[in-house]
């Protein structure tokens, strides 16, 4: 019997490099250049280090209880954008703007996979995240995801240069550590052309809770917290000023950006194909 496409297209270890120097790894657990670790378990390369800043208080959020309390929110933002599937695909259509069968494509932050319904299953789709319990989730529910994922940072890919035809980041990269290094590295690891989309709903929406207009913003933290969020994301979200839009501005002066779910947010896509409509 022939071999199917997944089975002959290469693992996610295949196609991983050495962070530090950059060394092609050929599924093996250690570099051969450096001597860095690169163990594999339950089929998940770890490719990462220490985290720090608010990459450990997201790893932390989405690999714990807090998550799971809060994701029903989230589902209620998209149905009142219209539905997953409509709200997604006001992301996606960038990414299927490649429209070819055959294409391998990254996804930083993957989560638990709800993007992958959305894409051919010609596709060879390999995906990265900062919390492990969400890469161990999406192998549960999409099994072909099995040996395609990899726990790292977007900062920090553990690719070759040019490894994916498109890549892209869709929810939490608001919040992502640093955005200029992230938008860097999923540039640095697409093909020339490819495109590469950015999107996420816009900071500071609790400026509009109670507590901010009436000047008391301990109230907005109440019920953010009331909403699932942990306490240490809840001052990581008060606390926040970064406009990541002006990051990518500054970081990618070509890439096009637009307001989606109905102004609640942002898509970034950088040169390459552009969707129509
Ligand atoms: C809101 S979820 C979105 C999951 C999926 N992309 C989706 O659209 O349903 C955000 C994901 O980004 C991950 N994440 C946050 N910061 C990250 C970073 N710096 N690098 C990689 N993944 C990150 C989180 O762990 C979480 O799984």
């Amino acid at each position: 019997m022939p071999a199917t496409r997944s089975e002959t297209e290469p693992t996610l270890a295949d196609l991983a490099v050495c962070l530090g120097c950059r060394a092609p790894l050929r599924g093996r657990d250690a570099c051969l250049t450096c001597g860095r670790s690169y163990p594999t378990r339950d089929q998940i390369l770890e490719a990462i280090g220490p985290l720090v800043g608010r990459n450990r208080i997201n790893a932390a959020f989405y690999d714990g209880s807090g998550w799971v309390r809060f994701r029903k929110w989230e589902r209620l933002f998209l149905t009142l954008q219209g539905g997953a599937r409509r709200a997604r695909l006001q992301i996606l259509r960038h990414v299927l703007a490649i429209d070819r069968p055959e294409v391998r494509a990254l996804e930083v932050g993957i989560g638990d996979g709800d993007n992958l319904a959305y894409l051919p299953e010609s596709w060879d789709v390999y995906g990265v995240d900062v919390a492990r319990t969400q890469l161990v989730a999406c192998q549960e529910r999409h099994p072909r995801m099995k040996g395609r994922l990899a726990w790292a940072e977007g900062e920090n890919l553990p690719f070759a240069d040019e490894t994916f035809d498109v890549c892209y980041a869709i929810g939490g990269f608001t919040y992502f550590n640093d955005h200029a290094a992230a938008l860097r590295e999923m540039r640095r690891v697409t093909k020339a052309g490819g495109p590469v989309v950015v999107a996420d709903e816009t900071p500071g929406m609790h400026h509009a809770g109670i507590g901010h207009l009436i000047g008391v913003p301990a109230i907005d933290a109440f019920w953010l917290r009331g909403l699932g969020l942990d306490r240490e994301f809840v001052e990581m979200v008060l606390q926040y000023d970064v406009d990541p839009e002006a990051v990518a501005r500054a970081t990618w002066p070509s890439a096009t950006s637009r307001n989606i779910w109905s102004r609640l947010g942002y898509c970034l896509v950088h040169p390459g194909i552009e969707a129509s409509g």
